[in-house]
């Protein structure tokens, strides 16, 4: 049963009284039985608007790519929950139904998996733009150039007519923009990528190897990052998400939108949180190790602390990404034989968290950068480039959205409305008289 069917079966009205008129609006229903009241028609009928910060209450599109039921802890990829995906999926497999709706075929996958293997090299001018960067620069404004950037140098996307081939460009040379980011900033060679690895091998041996000598990634390490990749690839319509939604609809290319999006996944109340867990976590360590004094401060209202990692717009349950990534945690320090002294931090926050009555009260629970952090950390990933770790996963989101976008029958430039809450018109005055 698709939305428009649902859709166009169902009755249902809100009806408004304003202004001594009756209104009548209808209700629209998704796939998953999701409600929602289309006020498509409410200006031009009311003069009404409605005020929304936020979006809390806002549905902005219908989109048929990712269901998130926040109550239930469900999240699904076109139809295939996320814990299956991540038990049995690659990250360029998910990439691929995400963007295109169904999963590949076994050559479907060969061919994707050729074309972004054949993308990975940056044009040789580019290495200047990294080089022109301050080397203590975050890698998070360096990556979002650096896409932007890329328009630069394949112009044909700017009339986004060739969405394919940009998009094969962009997953194939993200990580090699990440990692090009983070050898400058330590002020090593750039690695180029190799034809012979797989896209998270690749990464790891960008980030870690030198010309200096061979690099070998460990299999258990690569197969962890590919996971994180797969659970970050889509989140429905976030603030990122949201955001190249919104920078797409003026129809600037896809570049253009997804560098818009690196820049708002930035953010620590968004994709910038599992740097702040971290720190937070480092922090606690430092100060002898007191959860109980940290959660203290997080429930504190003249205390501007947080407990990163903790709480979402949509879940008020467990979100199903941290419990897979709470699992894989004590996997990872196993194998990597990293101290576990951030997870035992980590544990005892959320035993606390989850039996306080603040926390209860307000449904907050662990979110995904609760635990990715730790292990992002005990990959050896720089804490300043976890978000750019996030934002390699959410690319193919952002490209699956920004595709259904730009097919949307309904298509219409974003462009909200405000209360306005200035001044009356008033005469000007002239300066002697101020
Ligand atoms: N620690 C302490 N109190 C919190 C927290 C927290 N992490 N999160 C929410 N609250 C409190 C908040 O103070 C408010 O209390 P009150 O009702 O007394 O004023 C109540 O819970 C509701 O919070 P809110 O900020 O109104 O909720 P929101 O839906 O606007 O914000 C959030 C969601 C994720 C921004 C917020 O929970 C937060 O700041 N969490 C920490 C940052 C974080 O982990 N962000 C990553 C989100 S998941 C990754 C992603 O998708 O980007």
């Amino acid at each position: 049963m698709n939305t428009e069917t649902m859709t166009q079966g169902n009755t249902d009205k809100i009806e408004l009284n304003y202004g001594g008129r009756e209104f009548s609006f209808p209700v629209v229903v998704g796939s998953e039985g999701e409600a929602g009241v289309d006020i498509a028609k409410l200006r031009s009928s009311t003069g009404l608007i409605t005020l929304d910060p936020g979006y809390a209450n806002s549905g902005s599109c219908r989109s048929a790519i990712t269901f998130i039921d926040g109550d239930k802890g469900i999240l699904r990829y076109r139809g295939y929950p996320i814990e299956e995906l991540a038990m049995k999926s690659s990250f360029l497999e998910v990439a691929w139904l995400l963007m295109y709706g169904e999963l590949p075929t076994k050559d479907q996958l060969a061919t994707f998996t050729h074309e972004i293997t054949r993308h990975t090299l940056l044009h040789e001018d580019f290495r200047r733009f990294f080089e022109a960067m301050p080397k203590a620069a975050h890698p998070m404004p360096v990556c979002a150039s650096a896409v932007a950037a890329l328009t630069t140098f394949y112009q044909d996307a700017a009339e986004a007519k060739d969405s394919r081939t940009s998009i094969v460009r962009l997953i194939a040379k993200m990580p090699t923009i990440a990692s090009y980011a983070y050898k400058h900033s330590i002020g090593q060679p750039f690695m180029y990528p190799r034809n012979d690895r797989a896209y998270e091998a690749n990464f790891l041996r960008m980030m870690f190897g030198t010309p200096c000598e061979e690099y070998e990634p460990d299999p258990v390490i690569a197969k962890a990052l590919d996971l994180l990749l797969i659970l970050h690839a889509d989140h429905e319509q976030n603030c990122s998400t949201s955001t190249v939604r919104l920078v797409g609809s003026s129809k600037a290319n896809l570049y253009a939108s997804i560098s818009a999006g690196i820049s708002a996944l930035w953010g620590h109340l968004h994709g910038g949180a599992n740097q702040q867990v971290i720190e937070m976590l480092e922090q606690i360590e430092t100060e002898g190790g007191s959860a109980d004094h940290f959660i203290a401060r997080a429930k504190d209202k003249n205390d501007t602390a947080r407990l990163m990692g903790f709480g979402h717009r949509v879940y008020k349950s467990y979100d199903p990404r941290a419990s897979i990534l709470k699992k894989t945690c004590s996997d990872v320090l196993a194998r990597t034989g990293v101290s576990s002294k951030l997870l035992e931090i980590g544990m005892r926050l959320e035993e606390i968290a989850l039996h306080d009555e603040y926390f209860v009260q307000r449904r907050l629970y662990p979110n995904v950068d609760f635990y990715s952090g730790i292990i992002y950390k005990a990959l050896g990933i720089p804490v300043n480039m976890f978000t750019v770790m996030f934002a390699m996963g959410r690319l193919p989101g952002w490209i699956a959205h920004w595709l259904e976008l730009n097919a949307d029958p309904d298509f219409k430039i974003g462009r909200p409305r405000q209360i306005y809450t200035g001044s009356p018109k008033r005469a000007y005055v002239p300066i002697a008289s101020r």
